[in-house]
């Protein structure tokens, strides 16, 4: 079995990277951040950073010289940019490399073409392509959608102001997988780098349907009165497609591109057939859930509570 000891993490400093850069540093990897810049960031004394210009190669190569695996959490806005960290990572000998993905139905042929997906679409052949004729291997990591942003987006269920709209009816089963557990997936996949080698990666701590949610609240809360209307992916998708026809770049066109997406029922992201027992993953407990929504909710759930 290939050993990943040496990780080079490149969007350290965005809403992902911490997450995965604490998770790879508890689990003892030799941790290396490649910044753009590590002006006014502070990433603790166990970490090497390196700053890399991302338009050159010969740049990101020299960064990851003696790099074992590279993860990258880049933004959207720098996600073409991979090409040339892959093609670094090819030339310095790396053996891993993850690229940023991180979603539900990604992988899925029927958001190919689609914006935002077609990108990562673009990036994951490119890679595949490299992979096949290299020494470089990859792991595609699926976590589904983030708990916490899945909690926090009103438009899949508003805990604050008591409403959803239920999108093909509200019952398309999404996974679901908390940022920690996620991190901690990602470092187990390069301790299990021949079983995750060349291939999709499932994690999903949870499995649920806005009217689940919806379900959790009640039970949280029964008294609360909730506003419910109905509404089809077919009409989101459009809304966020038009919206980038007439030059929008924010969460109306990109925001409703992913929610048709994950909670449309065309789209399937439940993974029901994952990866958790490989990589040390439990299903998180409906005590656990309600606690979740209870505090979205602003409400107190005391573990054991019975209802
Ligand atoms: N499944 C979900 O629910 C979910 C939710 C959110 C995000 N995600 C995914 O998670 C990944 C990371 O998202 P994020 O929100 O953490 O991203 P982000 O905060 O927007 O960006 C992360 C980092 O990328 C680097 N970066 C940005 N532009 C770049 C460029 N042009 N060239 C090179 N590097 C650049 C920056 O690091 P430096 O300044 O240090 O170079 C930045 O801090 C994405 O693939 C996203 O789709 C999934």
């Amino acid at each position: 079995m290939a050993v990943i000891k040496n990780v080079a993490i490149a969007g350290a400093s965005g809403n992902i990277g911490p997450h995965v850069l604490k998770a790879l540093l508890e689990a003892n990897f030799n941790v290396t951040v490649l910044t753009r810049s590590q002006a006014s960031k502070d990433y603790g004394a166990k970490v090497k950073v390196v700053e890399a210009d991302f338009n050159s190669v010969n740049s990101l190569t020299a960064a990851l010289e003696n790099q074992d695996a590279v993860i990258s959490t880049i933004g959207k806005s720098g996600s073409e940019k991979q090409r040339l960290l892959i093609d670094a990572a090819v030339t310095a000998g790396v053996y891993r490399f993850v690229p940023s993905e991180f979603g539900s139905c990604t992988t899925s042929p029927k958001v190919a073409d689609l914006p935002f997906y077609s990108t990562l679409a673009t990036v994951r052949n490119y890679l595949i392509e490299k992979a096949a004729s290299s020494a470089l291997t990859y792991s595609i990591v699926a976590p589904g959608c983030f708990m916490e942003y899945l909690l926090a987006f009103p438009a899949a269920i508003d805990f604050k102001n008591h409403s959803v709209a239920f999108i093909d009816g509200g019952n398309t089963r999404v996974s679901v997988t908390s940022l920690a557990t996620f991190a901690r997936a990602v470092a187990a996949v390069f301790d299990h780098s021949d079983e995750t080698e060349n291939r999709v990666v499932y994690v999903s701590e949870a499995i649920l349907s806005q009217r689940q949610l919806l379900e959790l609240a009640r039970n949280v809360n029964p008294e609360i009165q909730w506003t419910i209307r109905d509404i089809k992916s077919a009409d989101i998708l459009k809304a966020g497609l038009d919206a980038i026809a007439s030059g929008g770049d924010g969460l109306q066109a990109y925001g409703n591109i992913l929610l048709a997406t994950v909670f449309g029922e065309a789209y399937s992201s439940a993974y029901d057939t994952n990866d958790n027992s490989l990589l040390g993953v439990e299903v998180i407990t409906e005590e656990r859930l309600k606690a979740l929504v209870a505090d979205r909710l602003d409400q107190t759930v005391r573990p054991n509570t019975p209802n």
